[in-house]
């Protein structure tokens, strides 16, 4: 499970809540803009700017109304653990505040690893809160790092927790103190975003496909023409 609260895994699951069919999530602005394509939307950060080139910013805000079927997103943190969790677990789920009762919902009672993105390779306090919210709500034995962040987890409520991280301070100070309070909604989208596929180094995220019920023999498909 990855967590970037601020606020890369809270966009991807806001952008794929509004329609967007899938994430690219990139390691470098560049290979971002090398899959510039019709129907794709570039947007990331860096030091919580829009690099040049790019379409938007990492705000979740900025994808409530799709404009393109793809976002290819390249943040600091979060969007190049999307590719790298692949590599230690099965199924990588993205978990962000917005989505918590959702992907609490979907977790199968197996090993759980809780991979907060951090910040330039240090723990942060709003995914290590995250992570916390979820371990509390999972069965079975946890290890020390994980009652660590349940302890903090019961400390603070949502908005408290975040906005006292230095990831909030530095949205604050870049004019995005919006963001912290949008990151900081519970369980408001219905969804669990889950990497798909690594395709040469980039996390392709999507939701999971509705499955389709095969007719059963003797049931007759009914087609509407229009
Ligand atoms: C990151 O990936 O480092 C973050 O999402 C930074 C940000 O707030 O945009």
């Amino acid at each position: 499970m990855v967590i970037d609260v601020l606020r890369a895994t809270s966009t991807v699951a806001q952008a794929l809540a509004a329609g967007y069919e899938r994430v690219h999530c990139c390691e470098s602005v560049e290979s971002a803009l090398a899959l510039r394509g019709h129907g794709r939307v570039v947007a990331g950060e860096r030091e919580w700017a829009i690099p040049p080139g790019f379409d938007l910013g990492n705000s979740p805000s900025e994808f409530v109304s799709p404009r393109g079927e793809e976002v290819v997103l390249a943040t600091t943190n979060g969007s190049p653990m999307m590719a790298a969790a692949a590599a230690h677990g099965d199924q990588v789920l993205l978990a962000s505040l917005l989505n918590l009762e959702a992907v609490v919902a979907a977790l199968s009672p197996a090993d759980v690893l809780l991979a907060g993105a951090g910040t330039n390779g240090r723990p942060a306090l709003e995914d290590t809160y995250v992570a916390g919210r979820i371990a509390s709500r999972l069965e079975g034995e946890r290890t020390d790092t994980a009652l660590m962040a349940e302890w903090l987890a019961e400390a603070r409520a949502p908005f408290a927790a975040l906005a006292a991280s230095v990831d909030a301070a530095k949205l604050r100070e870049a004019g995005l103190g919006d963001d912290v309070e949008w990151c900081a909604r519970e369980s408001v989208l219905d969804c669990v975003p889950r990497v798909v596929a690594v395709e040469d180094g980039v996390g392709v995220v999507e939701l999971p496909r509705p499955t389709v019920p095969s007719p059963q023999p003797g049931s007759s498909a009914k087609t509407t023409a229009r």
